[in-house]
């Protein structure tokens, strides 16, 4: 129990070795300015302790050379280390654009994950090693903290909210995961196991799964079965906004400019949908709060996000040229379709 307490965490990701080179770094160089003033300042106390009563200091003013070393060099040295600080912190924050996206939902006191390929998981998650991983993370309650040692990151999971975090594992293995912030009684329970294996066994371990059909095919399925297609038609004649291309394209608000259709702003125009109303729309959506749960918000998201643009394509006016090939996906299908996906997971 001891050793594993002191060991240090393995170093299993992309960033892990410049993280421990900045950490340590940092240590030595907070540890030797602590060290160098307490012994500078004992040496001064003896060097130059008052010997007779009637002894005066002597004063030295605007003793250049001193100034210009003491105020120069600790700033060049922490705004070089406030430089790679942020150039580390950017590249923790932004996931690379060919990134595998998982989900992740937390609850007292578990962690349910969902693969793009449909197979969900709780309390372990299966990645392949050389390919990013970004997470987008929301909690069904409280607020928890997904935090992968050996991988050098964590991040707080919110309600509400969708927050991200990613990695790329370099090599096989068996990690920890843990919950990084107290969420109640069982918060120490909170653990789980990320598996980080091969392309070729990350691959057979992806087909022995998902007899649901992948993420975005549960989507669909549930746009039919809530009653999504009756308003959101496909040809840009609908009621409702055609959804045809919508992911991470810029989106006109009535009264509030233009916002980016990410996962968050899908999510919120689902819960809430009267927070932000599509420019040329009436305010006709009910709101389906409490209604649907986290993990299928997320499904519904990647279907969205599944439907198109058409490869190749322009995205499609908000006013509606019609796309006549739907969604870019194997497997999904425009309003209508029956061909939910059910085959085996798509190479990704
Ligand atoms: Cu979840 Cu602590």
């Amino acid at each position: 129990m001891r050793t594993s307490i002191a060991s240090w965490p393995a170093s299993a990701s992309t960033i892990a070795q410049e993280y421990n080179l900045f950490f340590w770094l940092m240590v030595l160089l907070c540890g030797t300015v602590t060290i160098g003033i307490a012994v500078f300042l004992i040496y001064s106390m003896i060097r130059y302790r008052r010997r007779r009563d009637d002894e005066m200091g002597q004063q030295i003013r605007n003793y250049i050379p001193a100034e210009v070393t003491w105020i120069g060099l600790p700033l060049l040295i922490f705004f070089g280390m406030f430089a790679w600080g942020a150039e580390l912190y950017m590249k923790i924050k932004r996931p690379p654009d060919d990134s595998i996206t998982m989900y992740v939902v937390a609850k007292q006191w578990m962690w349910k994950l969902q693969h793009p390929e449909g197979q969900r998981e709780i309390n372990e998650l299966h990645i392949p090693v050389g390919r990013p991983v970004k997470l987008v993370m929301t909690s069904q309650d409280v607020i928890h903290s997904f935090f992968v040692p050996a991988f050098r990151t964590k991040q707080d999971v919110l309600p509400n909210r969708y927050t991200t975090t990613w990695f790329e594992a370099t090599q096989p293995g068996k990690f920890h995961l843990f919950c990084a912030e107290y969420c109640g009684t069982k918060h120490s329970g909170m653990i789980g196991w990320i598996y980080a294996m091969s392309p070729a066994d990350y691959q057979q371990w992806l087909e022995t799964g998902a007899a649901e059909g992948s993420l975005a095919s549960q989507g669909e399925k549930l746009f039919h079965q809530y009653g999504c297609a009756n308003c959101h038609h496909f040809d840009g004649h609908g009621p409702c906004p055609d959804l045809i291309g919508l992911y991470d394209r810029p989106v006109q608000i009535k009264d509030m400019g233009t916002v980016i259709a990410d996962d968050s702003y899908i999510r919120e125009s689902i819960v809430d949908p009267r927070a932000k109303i599509v420019l040329g729309f009436d305010d006709i959506m009910p709101t389906f709060k409490g209604q649907l749960t986290e993990e299928q918000l997320v499904q519904l998201i990647a279907y969205v996000k599944a439907l198109g643009p058409p490869p190749g394509a322009e995205f499609p006016g908000s006013s509606g040229s019609t796309p006549h090939d739907y969604g870019t996906q194997k497997g999904i299908g425009g309003p209508g379709s029956s061909a939910i996906s059910t085959g085996p997971p798509e190479k990704r």
